[in-house]
Parts: structure tokens; C-alpha cells; sequence
């Protein structure tokens, strides 16, 4: 077998995905120079820092009890710096944890070349990421349905959306190069047009439809992006809420030509509330990203970061993928109830595929072209709420016959009134049809 360390070939000109706002922004001298304090010696005296000075702030200590019982305390330094402006980057101590972290289960190839920055969640990620790039009008590539925190990035930028179809297997391949190659044709066509330079990939408990890449998949999806210059935005939020036996490999772990973004959150697994999560990448690209962070919020919340260190630290890594097991797990048993229901109440009116992850699952409602009024108008009135699939596609215009439930919130004895409901909910819809159809004719 070929040393993966042969193949890296990080020759790319990162100049052609950075778009002209983006590559206009300069680095902020104060923000250098708050980078600069966290690296100093102890002795060095600054009187550059337009930092306020904590011992000002009212707070002493904060008492964090945790679930096992044991008590976080933030105090005295550490209190001083969990309230203190950092660098943009992240908290130094948590950026080098998340990087040991990365390095451990991703061990990605062109680590060298590599960075991670800290986010407010992979939402501010991945928005900064698309502003990076996407210029009014260019086109982005998405598997469709798509999570629905795109679009609205996007649609401002009035970037058209390139939909690529998924199967139980999430993305599928030989849609992406048929994508390609009929846009590509275009574009020879007419000049206006452009070839895209990023697609968006949601590879793992796939939201909304649950879906899990596999390893062959992305392999073949990775080629097909060096073939056609394509940055991969790797947005796994639900990496380590799966299903199957063990993690399958990330699109990070195979990039031997530096054109994987990837983006972890803790929302699913710590919590939301904390606004955390980390994007890995291209040197180049991490830079832009975090030079639109200085521009706008500076940096994440220095105390969610302290508090998520402290956590990391004291449980260690080993601690941490046991509670992403245990949280898994938790998922995993609300999903059979989900389903179980759904055999339940809508078996031969809806099909599914069993979700490998995540939190979600996808139903296509059979007999209704669409479901919108259906879910907002008379399920409503019900008192249930179910997504309408529109809200997840790259055409939300269109009719949709699609449903997405999630399982995550709703109690055990709710969901199966819940899919009951909807039973009853879809035959109704159906009935109404039939004599809609049988008065037209
Ligand atoms: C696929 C996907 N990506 C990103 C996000 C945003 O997560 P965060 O809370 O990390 O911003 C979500 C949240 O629901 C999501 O489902």
C-alpha cells in the first residue's frame, strides 16, 4: 500500500476560492498584539492591551456541579482569563486540545499545512466559509435535501444552488459528476457562467434525512472534487451521534490535497447553549475565516471556551468519546421508538430509510404531492408539528411530499401519538384529494 504521506500534493492556489471582499481583509494590529500577550514571557510589561482589567468585574468564582457530582471551579486566574478577551483563533489552552483532538481521530494528511479556529458553532463556520468564497450569482454545490442553515447564508448572495440528489447512502457520485458535467456544458455555453468551487456535504446522521456516507463514497465523491477543483465543506455536527459499529472515516482523514474545510460542533454532544465549534482546514482558508471573526464578533465566548477546556481536560479523550457513546446511545433508543411507531401508524402510507445517525428522519408521504397545508394548516390544528420537507431543499418553491421528524425532544409516550396523528393526518389529506379529483372530473 502507497505511503499516504507520498500522495500529499498541497500545490493549490487557494487565491482562486477567496473572493475579493474576503481577500481585502488586513488583520486587525490590536488582535495581533492580543495574540502576541497570550505567547509572552511572564516578565514582559505591556501597556498595549485595550483590555479592561478583570479585577474590576463583579464576578469570584463560579461553581459548575456536574452530573457525576463532581465540582468545576473557575477562579482566581482562571476565572480572570474565562472573562477576559483572547485571541481570535481560540482559547489558546482548548485550541491546542481540539488540534491533539483532530489530530487523534481524524490524523489528517496535510496536517502541516493545516490550523483550527474556534467558532460560534459550525453555523458562524460555515457562513463565514460561504462569504469567504461565493460571489452574487456563482453557483454552490449541495446535496439535496440540504440543511436548511444554507440557504439562508446563501440566498442573499443570490448563489444558485446546484442540487445533488442523495439515496440511503447520503450523496451519491455519479450525480455529482453528472451535475458537473451538465454544468460544465453550460458554461462553455454561456460565459456568465461559472464552474463551482465548493460544494456542501453533511456526511454523517445526515440533516434531514439520517443518512451516513460511507467510506467508498467518499472516496469517490474526494476524486471527483480534486478532478474538478472543488473545496469540500465537511460540516459533521452529528460525527459522533452515529449508529453503525464504528466512525467512518472523514473526508478530513483522506485530504491529501488540502481542500477539506471541516466543521465540528459541541451542540449536539456538550450542549448548544455553549455556542461552540471548530473549523479544520487549508491554512490559507482558516486565516480568511478568522480575519471575518476579527471583523465581527473577535472571538467566541472566552468563558464557554474555559468551561469546555476545563471539561476536556479533566475527563480526557478516552472520557470524552465514552460520553459521545452514551449520547449516541440515548439517540439511538429514540430513534426505534420513532420507528417503531412509524410501523406502527404509517406503514403503506410512507416510506423511510432507517436513520444511521443524527436526530432526524425522512418520510415521503405516498398519494400527496404536498404536504405543506397538510402539516401547517390541519396538523397544526392537531397540535403536532412536523417540518414540511420544502424548508430542506434546494428548491423550497416547489411541491414537496416529504416529512421531517425529529426524535431528540419529544418524550417516548408523545412520539407515538405524535406518528398516530400523522397517520390519521395523511389519510385524511388523501381522502380530500380523491374527492377533489373525483369533483373535477
Ligand atoms: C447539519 C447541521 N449543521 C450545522 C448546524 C449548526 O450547528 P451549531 O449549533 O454548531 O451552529 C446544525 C444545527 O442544527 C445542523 O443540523
Amino acid at each position: 500500500m502507497d505511503n499516504i504521506n507520498d500522495k500529499i500534493e498541497n500545490n493549490l492556489d487557494y487565491s482562486y476560492f477567496i473572493n475579493p471582499l474576503s481577500s481585502r481583509r488586513r488583520p486587525a494590529l490590536t488582535r495581533e498584539l492580543t495574540k502576541l500577550a497570550y505567547l509572552a514571557p511572564k516578565e514582559a510589561i505591556s501597556l498595549a492591551e485595550g483590555m479592561p482589567n478583570e479585577s474590576t468585574f463583579p464576578f469570584e468564582r463560579f461553581d459548575i456541579t456536574m452530573k457525576d457530582g463532581s465540582v468545576m471551579s473557575l477562579k482566581g486566574s482562571t476565572l480572570g482569563a474565562a472573562l477576559q478577551y483572547i485571541p481570535t483563533q481560540g482559547y489558546p489552552p482548548l485550541l491546542k486540545t481540539l488540534k491533539d483532538f483532530t489530530l487523534k481521530v481524524h490524523n489528517p494528511p496535510n496536517w502541516n499545512r493545516s490550523d483550527v479556529l474556534i467558532t460560534n458553532g459550525s453555523q458562524d463556520g460555515l457562513s463565514k466559509a460561504l462569504e469567504m468564497c461565493i460571489q452574487e450569482g456563482e453557483p454552490l454545490l449541495v446535496q439535496n435535501p440540504l440543511y436548511a442553515g444554507i440557504e439562508i447564508i446563501i440566498s442573499p448572495v443570490k448563489s444558485k444552488l446546484l442540487p445533488v440528489d442523495q439515496d440511503q447512502y447520503g450523496l451519491n457520485p455519479e450525480e455529482l459528476r453528472s451535475t458537473l458535467e451538465d454544468w460544465k456544458e453550460k458554461c462553455l455555453q454561456n460565459e456568465s457562467y461559472k464552474m463551482p468551487k465548493m460544494i456542501y456535504i453533511n456526511p454523517t446522521g445526515s440533516n434531514p434525512t439520517g443518512t451516513s456516507m460511507t467510506l467508498e463514497r467518499k472516496r469517490q465523491i474526494y476524486e471527483i472534487c480534486c478532478e474538478y477543483n472543488i473545496i469540500i465543506l465537511e460540516d459533521d455536527a452529528y460525527y459522533f451521534l452515529h449508529f453503525l459499529d464504528e466512525l467512518v472515516p472523514s473526508f478530513l482523514s483522506m485530504d491529501v490535497q488540502g481542500r477539506v474545510l471541516r466543521f465540528d460542533s459541541f451542540s449536539k454532544v456538550l450542549s448548544s447553549g455553549l455556542r461552540l465549534g471548530w473549523v479544520t482546514g487549508p491554512k490559507q482558508l482558516i486565516q480568511a475565516i478568522e480575519l471575518h471573526i476579527q471583523s465581527s464578533t473577535l472571538h467566541s465566548s472566552t468563558l464557554s471556551q474555559v468551561i469546555t477546556n476545563n471539561l476536556l481536560q479533566s475527563w480526557g479523550f478516552e472520557k470524552l468519546l465514552e460520553h459521545f457513546d452514551t449520547v449516541s446511545a440515548f439517540y439511538r433508543a429514540r430513534r426505534d421508538i420513532t420507528i417503531e411507531a412509524m410501523e406502527k401508524h404509517l406503514k403503506g402510507l410512507c416510506e423511510w430509510t432507517i436513520p444511521a445517525g443524527g436526530m432526524f428522519v425522512w418520510i415521503k408521504v405516498h398519494g400527496v404531492t404536498d404536504v405543506y397545508d397538510m402539516l401547517m394548516n390541519r396538523g397544526l390544528k392537531k397540535l403536532i408539528t412536523f417540518v414540511p420537507g420544502h424548508a430542506f431543499m434546494a428548491d423550497p418553491t416547489k411541491a414537496c411530499n416529504y416529512i421531517r421528524a425529529s426524535y431528540s425532544k419529544c418524550p417516548p409516550k408523545h412520539i407515538d401519538k405524535a406518528i398516530k396523528i400523522l397517520g390519521e393526518l395523511i389519510r385524511e389529506e388523501r381522502e380530500l384529494l380523491r374527492i377533489k379529483l373525483e369533483n373535477c372530473t
